[in-house]
This record gives C-alpha cells, sequence and structure tokens, in this order.
C-alpha cells in the first residue's frame, strides 16, 4: 500500500468581480445584511458570452496544477471533476477535460456531491493511488453558479453567497506511509436531500416533453433552494464531528492541527468551528470574502491561495473539512 499526496494546486477565478453594492441594484438587499450574516464582501461571476464554463474554468485551473505539479499531462493517469453546475447533463466535465486538455484516453469520473464534492474526489484518488491502480490522478473543483441564479429579491437569500471560480490538485503516490493522505472521512443524510437543493431539469417523475410544454418562467425548480437555518444548525454540528473523527482515526488531536481549510460556506460557520478546535487565525485558511462560496472549488481554490501564500508547509498537518448539500460531508488528513 501506499499513500497519496498533493504536488501541484492551481486555481482560477473570472475576473468580473460583482461587489455587494452591485447586487443591491438589482435585488433588495445590501452590503451590511450580506457582510454580517457571511463574511461575503464580493464573488466573482462570469461575463454572459465570454465563453467560460465550469469545464474551461476547471481545466485552466488544471493547467496551473500539472504545471506546478512538474509532470507531463501523459503522466496522468485519471481525472476526477466534483461540480454541481456541469455544462452539460451528459456527459459530465471528466470527459471534456480529458479532452481538452488533450490527455491520452484515460478514465474520466464525474462526482455530484456539491459543497462536499472535492473532498469526496481526493478521497476517490486517494484509493486509487493507495491500492497502486494509478500514480497521477488529476482532481478538479470547478462551478459556474452565476448562469443559474434567481438574481432578483426572490432569490436573494441564495444568490448573494454564490460565487464562480475552480480549482485543482494533481495527487501522486507517496512510498512513505507517514506523508501525504492519512485517512478521508465521508458521509450522507438523505433523508435532508431537498433542504439545499436544484430540483430541475431533474427528471424525477416529470416527463421532459410536460416540462417544455409548460415552459413556465415562474418556475422556481429551475434555482436553487436552499433552507438556511436548517443548513447552518447542521453544518457545524457535522464540520465538528467530521474533524474529530479524522482527528482521531490518525490519534491527533486538535492541538496538532496546522492548518484547517474547511469548505467556504459562511465565514460565520468556520469562525464557529475555529471558535470550538480553539484554534487560531493563522490556523484556519478563509477566503469566502473574496469569491463567495464556489462550492465544489471552494476547498481547492483555498488551498492553492494558502500554499501561495507560503502557509502549507512540508510536515504540516493540513485537515480539509466540507459540509453541503445531499447532505454530504466528510474531511481529510493530511501531513504535508
Ligand atoms: C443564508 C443565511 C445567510 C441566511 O441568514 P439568516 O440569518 O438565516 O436569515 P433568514 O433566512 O432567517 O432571513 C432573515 C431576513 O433577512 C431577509 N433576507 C434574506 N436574504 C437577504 C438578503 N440577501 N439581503 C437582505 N435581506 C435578506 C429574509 O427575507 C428575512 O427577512 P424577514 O425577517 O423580514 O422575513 C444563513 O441561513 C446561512 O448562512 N445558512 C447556511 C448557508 C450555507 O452555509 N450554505 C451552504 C452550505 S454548503
Amino acid at each position: 500500500m501506499y499513500n497519496s499526496k498533493i504536488i501541484g494546486l492551481g486555481h482560477y477565478v473570472p475576473e468580473n468581480v460583482v461587489t455587494n453594492d452591485d447586487l443591491s441594484k438589482v435585488m433588495d438587499t445590501n452590503d451590511a445584511w450580506i457582510q454580517e450574516r457571511t463574511g461575503i464582501k464580493e464573488r466573482r461571476h462570469v461575463v454572459k458570452g465570454d465563453g467560460d464554463t465550469t469545464t474551461t474554468m476547471g481545466v485552466k485551473a488544471a493547467k496551473v496544477a500539472i504545471e506546478r505539479a512538474g509532470i507531463d499531462k501523459d503522466d496522468i493517469d485519471f481525472i476526477v471533476f466534483a461540480t454541481l453546475s456541469p455544462d452539460y447533463y451528459f456527459p459530465g466535465p471528466g470527459v471534456l477535460v480529458q479532452r481538452d486538455l488533450g490527455i491520452k484516453t484515460v478514465g474520466a469520473l464525474d462526482v455530484r456531491n456539491q459543497c462536499s464534492g472535492f473532498v469526496y474526489a481526493v478521497s476517490i484518488a486517494d484509493q486509487y493511488i493507495k491500492t497502486g491502480m494509478y500514480k497521477n490522478v488529476l482532481v478538479i473543483g470547478s462551478e459556474l453558479h452565476s448562469h443559474g441564479l434567481d438574481m432578483t429579491t426572490r432569490g436573494r437569500s441564495v444568490s448573494v453567497i454564490f460565487g464562480d471560480g475552480a480549482g485543482a490538485a494533481v495527487l501522486t503516490r507517496e512510498e512513505d506511509t507517514t506523508k501525504g493522505i492519512l485517512s478521508t472521512h465521508l458521509h450522507s443524510e438523505g433523508q435532508h436531500a431537498e433542504e439545499l437543493s436544484l430540483i430541475a431539469p431533474g427528471m424525477g417523475n416529470r416527463w421532459v416533453t410536460d416540462i417544455m410544454e409548460d415552459n413556465d418562467p415562474n418556475d422556481e425548480s429551475y434555482f436553487p433552494y436552499m433552507n438556511g437555518q436548517f443548513v447552518f444548525k447542521n453544518a457545524v454540528v457535522r464540520f465538528s464531528e467530521v474533524i474529530v473523527e479524522g482527528l482521531e482515526k490518525n490519534k491527533l488531536n486538535a492541538t496538532d492541527i496546522d492548518l484547517l481549510v474547511p469548505h467556504q460556506a459562511n465565514l460565520r460557520i468556520s469562525q464557529f468551528i475555529q471558535k470550538k478546535f480553539q484554534l487560531n487565525d493563522d490556523q484556519v485558511f478563509n477566503n469566502i470574502m473574496k469569491y463567495g462560496n464556489t462550492t465544489a472549488a471552494s476547498i481547492p481554490i483555498a488551498l492553492t491561495e494558502a500554499w501561495e501564500a507560503g502557509k502549507v508547509k512540508s510536515g504540516d498537518l493540513v485537515v480539509l473539512a466540507a459540509f453541503g448539500s445531499g447532505f454530504t460531508w466528510g474531511s481529510v488528513i493530511i501531513r504535508w
């Protein structure tokens, strides 16, 4: 058995900055409400017609990660792509990355675990590397939310939170099993599936011909729904549980954490976790202020920025943790 380790990180966000004041011009909201409830100051939105998609952003992030990993794209043995906002209903973006990067015909897998998507994707990559099946795995988290948000007052409690962007990591084989990814921990609780969901264009028990015939501009099932307070309450509990689970599995304590990179759901959630584990500001990395919640992209964007800022050093204990729609949640414990 081997371990896996992250050897390259990259991210890409659209240039277009959308501030809270910008949003207040199109819906009844304001900077004070958004900052107080979420910590978000601005986010990035793709500009209509400029060609950026979930896949193209993922490819841009992946190119940086591959270059920093110091490997050739043809050394990649497998692709895992996490998103809730795929370019197409099918096929998923994994194969589009294989095509657009011009990688040989390696396997490409799509992960549908929303805010926990990157943690799930890393866990999958880790298993393949651990068993020796693959040596280098490209993991991408990318989201294009802005096209699908209700940018009116009706959708304000959801649409002010989410932003566009992509992050990527290259994982490779580590022979020393005391280093790299020590363990991953995944959970789900489908009984709360609809509490944070986007029902359309899922077929459910609907016929697509009926949907097209209805062509109802007021069909809210095409916009994401979130029971905000319920999500918040579950998030703080599950984040804590899964971090403890990961630490205990490795006989570690919260005091051993050098850097916690939580999914950027809401700054208040991160602050709650920070307080609970008595971590100082240097031990928790947040960038939701700049990007909002970018779902599957949020951890790889944050991890990339933390690494670029020199906050991730060899030997550090780095913890990734996520919670989101499904509900799904998980953690990754890394000895960098
Ligand atoms: C979404 C969230 C910020 C909302 O905050 P909240 O304190 O729960 O706010 P509420 O939904 O109770 O709404 C409070 C009031 O603000 C209003 N409001 C909602 N969105 C608003 C906005 N963008 N601007 C101004 N007012 C807004 C509501 O209409 C409500 O008004 P009312 O009291 O007159 O009815 C918060 O619930 C949250 O962060 N939840 C977790 C979200 C999350 O982490 N999601 C991702 C998980 S991966």
